[in-house]
């Protein structure tokens, strides 16, 4: 049976081609009770809109790429969900990629996105020199940096000053009499990474300590609770004791406060922990986190924003867009002299 076509549903409803173009592609053109003819048409004849054949017609198709480093860290879910709203809204969708923090994942799907003509691509990269979007940026795939700067300002990018984070988490914990701290972070080839310890290390030196005696770095490969409890077995056996943890972000300090735990150690009687983010569970956990809050829907947000002002505005110019992070103070952290 052959699929019916655009011209058997603007037969059926009474219209135009164009005016059956537009109910799918902006609707927001066509009158209310035009727009119901053309779905009940749609409806009763099954029509599909074949996405390769405008896809061909217009050398791209409406799909916006979202490369992100972990989907099961909900900092993303959260950034996703900001993308997302800006996208719908401009008759857009979200194809949601998955890197793991692998390159190789990574350049899998930027290839998908290369080939299925995607409108742009929203990446935080796992790399900071990214070769393979730079390419592709070349041969014309649209890309805004999401959650990591473009310091040559060559594309757009939407970040949160990291450095500051770190030095707000580790300033915090100097204030209340921590002398050796600790960092439990990912890899430092990770931009995000690297300026949180960059941050933890300049408030140590601004306190008139040295950061390479201070401050006990453990570097995990999983930015997730598994790693932050394999680290915080490290930590225990550590001499002097760390008694201010910073974590890389709020998954990897749920997993050292399950770690610190399971060694006996009470947070914050003993050790005082502080993570990143302040995703969802953050404030419910038996012992509120103290973190470092991201406005993460606002990321996601201006991410997407940013490329379709770019596909809609031949004179567009890049911006960079950079957000401030904030301490939010809980239970987790406490003065060092209130140790048990
Ligand atoms: O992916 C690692 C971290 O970088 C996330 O938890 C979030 O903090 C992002 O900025």
């Amino acid at each position: 049976m052959r699929s019916s076509s655009i011209h058997d549903v603007a037969r059926r409803a009474g219209v135009s081609v164009g005016t059956v173009s537009n109910v799918l592609n902006h609707p927001e053109l066509v009158a209310a009770a035009t727009r119901g003819r053309v779905e009940s048409a749609m409806s009763e004849l099954g029509y599909v809109l074949n996405g390769s054949a405008r896809n061909l017609r217009t050398g791209r198709s409406n799909i916006i790429g979202l490369v992100v480093l972990d989907v099961r860290n909900p900092f993303f879910t959260e950034v996703a969900r900001g993308a997302e709203d800006a996208a719908n809204e401009h008759g857009y969708a979200v194809m949601l990629c998955n890197s793991d923090d692998s390159e190789d994942k990574e350049a899998h799907y930027l290839r998908e996105l290369e080939q299925q003509r995607a409108m742009g691509a929203l990446i935080t990269p796992v790399s900071t020199s990214p070769e393979l979007l730079d390419a592709m940026v070349a041969r014309g795939l649209r890309a805004v940096l999401l959650d990591h700067p473009s310091p040559t300002g060559e594309r757009c990018s939407v970040a949160v000053d990291d450095v500051r984070g770190g030095e707000l988490a580790a300033a915090h914990l100097l204030e209340q009499g921590h002398e050796t701290l600790a960092v439990i972070n990912g890899p430092r080839s990770i931009q995000q990474c690297e300026d949180r310890r960059e941050g933890v290390r300049r408030a140590v030196a601004i306190a008139g300590g040295d950061p390479d005696t201070d401050v006990v770095e453990l570097e995990i490969e999983s930015l997730n609770a598994p790693g932050g409890e394999a680290a915080a077995t490290q930590l225990v056996e550590h001499r002097p004791s760390p008694t201010g943890v910073v974590c890389v972000n709020d998954l990897v300090a749920l997993g050292a406060l399950r770690g610190l735990r399971s060694h006996g150690y009470d947070v914050p009687g003993d050790v005082s922990i502080i993570g990143y983010d302040d995703v969802e569970f953050a404030s419910a956990l038996r012992v509120p986190l103290t973190t470092v809050r991201q406005p993460k829907y606002r990321l996601g947000r201006a991410a997407a924003e940013l490329l379709l002002e770019e596909t809609g505005d031949p004179d567009h110019t890049h911006q960079q867009v950079l957000f401030y992070p904030e301490l939010i103070v809980r239970e987790s952290s406490a003065p060092a002299t209130a140790r048990t």
